[in-house]
């Protein structure tokens, strides 16, 4: 099963950025983390990472995996919480797709507890930090039935 990664602006500055709500894993040492887990799995995954500040390349990102992917993770970033653009591109390419925060949404601004992005996604994943990833890699290899 092929999985892609994807995560939208900022999240290239993990490891500096706001340490205290995001922890201090750098974006590489995630994917790292993400890539090791993956092959604790039973099922075998191929996954693989594409990280942009820009809409336009998240959604041509999107596009592109159409055809080539099984499955989509996304972080957003703060995307999730505006771009229709985004919620519309996922809608296209029809594939199924977990939404993941590293930060709990919920606990912090109201303006980050709506996401527009997740009615396009079979479910969302908030507050776990890295380990989210994981487990929605895991919800993609079949569950318990897939894990280690
Ligand atoms: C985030 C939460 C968003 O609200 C924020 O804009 C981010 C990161 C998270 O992973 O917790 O950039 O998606």
């Amino acid at each position: 099963m092929k999985v892609l990664v994807i995560n939208g602006p900022n999240l290239n500055m993990l490891g500096t950025r706001e340490p205290d709500v995001y922890g201090s894993m750098t974006y590489d040492e995630l994917c790292k983390y993400v890539s090791d887990s993956a092959e604790e799995l039973k099922v075998k995954m191929e996954v693989s990472f594409v990280q942009s500040n820009c809409e336009g390349e998240l959604i041509d990102t999107i596009h592109g995996a159409k055809g080539v992917h099984d499955a989509l993770i996304i972080n957003p970033g703060a995307y999730t919480h505006y771009s229709y653009a985004i919620y519309d591109a996922l809608l296209s390419v029809d594939l199924p797709t977990i939404e993941v925060h590293l930060s709990n949404v919920h606990k912090r601004e109201k303006f980050r507890h709506n996401s527009v992005v997740v009615p396009a996604c079979v479910g969302q994943i908030t507050g776990l930090g890295a380990y989210g990833y994981v487990a929605a890699l895991g919800f993609f290899a079949g569950g318990e039935e897939g894990g280690k």
